[in-house]
């Protein structure tokens, strides 16, 4: 794993920006494995502003999200292809066509993950996936478990994490319980692996997910075994690294 250290969460989204970019111009059909939450915003500004001037052309670009809440449409501003829209899709030359998100307006869990696995595989997979990383060491929505879980499913998110989303919704319980998620053999299969992570309330999380045993319980612990993980993290984010 390569760790790049950020001054703070503006160097971090600008690093992070620059490997993306770098990922878009080395391969223009590139897949984009793309993520929401707080910690990428700024990486998506950077994106759209250069794109903007001209210096990067998302027309050949696939992307493909990681997870999506069961149940919200894509017009509900909580729901991740909103999010897509609002900071990264709508300002930049993708071609809505190519962007690609679990449906979760498909109550059948089934079929959507299904759908989903189909959409990866006929993408030829993803050449680079930007991760977040959760406190409790979630990537995507793959919480805390005995298991690592292969493909795209549907999971009940845990109180930490329904607690740390509240903040998005009009009360705690608009907060979804349930979303679609890529899984962990997918995630792993992506050629290159960009992990952005920011502030010292997550600094315990990633000496655990990145030096701490492999295990189910921090997900984000199974990228230790990724030939290609670049860990882009801010001062206080790594400030338990020694
Ligand atoms: C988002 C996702 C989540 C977040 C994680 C960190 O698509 O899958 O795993 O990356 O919860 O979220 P923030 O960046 O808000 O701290």
């Amino acid at each position: 794993m390569k760790i790049i250290k950020a001054k703070d969460y503006q160097d971090m989204s600008r690093k992070a920006a620059n490997i993306i970019s770098a990922q878009v111009i080395m391969k223009p059909d590139c897949v984009l494995g793309l993520a929401t939450g707080s910690t990428p915003i700024g990486a998506y500004e950077n994106l759209v502003n250069w794109y903007q001037k001209g210096d990067l052309d998302f027309s050949g670009v696939t992307t493909v999200n990681l997870d999506e809440y069961k149940g919200l449409t894509r017009d509900n501003d909580q729901s991740y292809y909103y999010f897509m829209n609002e900071h990264l899709f709508s300002k930049v030359n993708v071609d809505p066509k190519r962007t690609f998100l679990p449906d979760g307006t498909e109550p059948d869990s089934a079929k959507a993950c299904e759908d989903y696995n189909h959409v990866i595989e006929s993408v030829g997979g993803v050449d680079l996936q930007l991760l977040g990383l959760g406190h409790n060491g979630h990537i995507g929505f793959n919480e805390p478990s005995d298991i690592f879980k292969a493909k795209t499913h549907c999971v009940d998110l845990t109180e930490t994490t329904i607690q740390a989303n509240k903040r998005f919704f009009a009360s705690i319980d608009d907060v979804p319980r349930q979303a679609y998620t890529m899984g962990i053999q997918t995630i792993m299969q992506a050629r290159k692996i960009l992990v952005v992570v920011s502030g010292a309330e997550k600094a315990a999380i990633v000496k655990e997910a990145f030096f701490g045993p492999i295990t189910p319980k921090v997900q984000a612990s199974v990228l230790q075994l990724h030939h290609d993980v670049i860990l882009v993290a801010d001062e206080a984010a790594l400030a338990e690294l020694g």
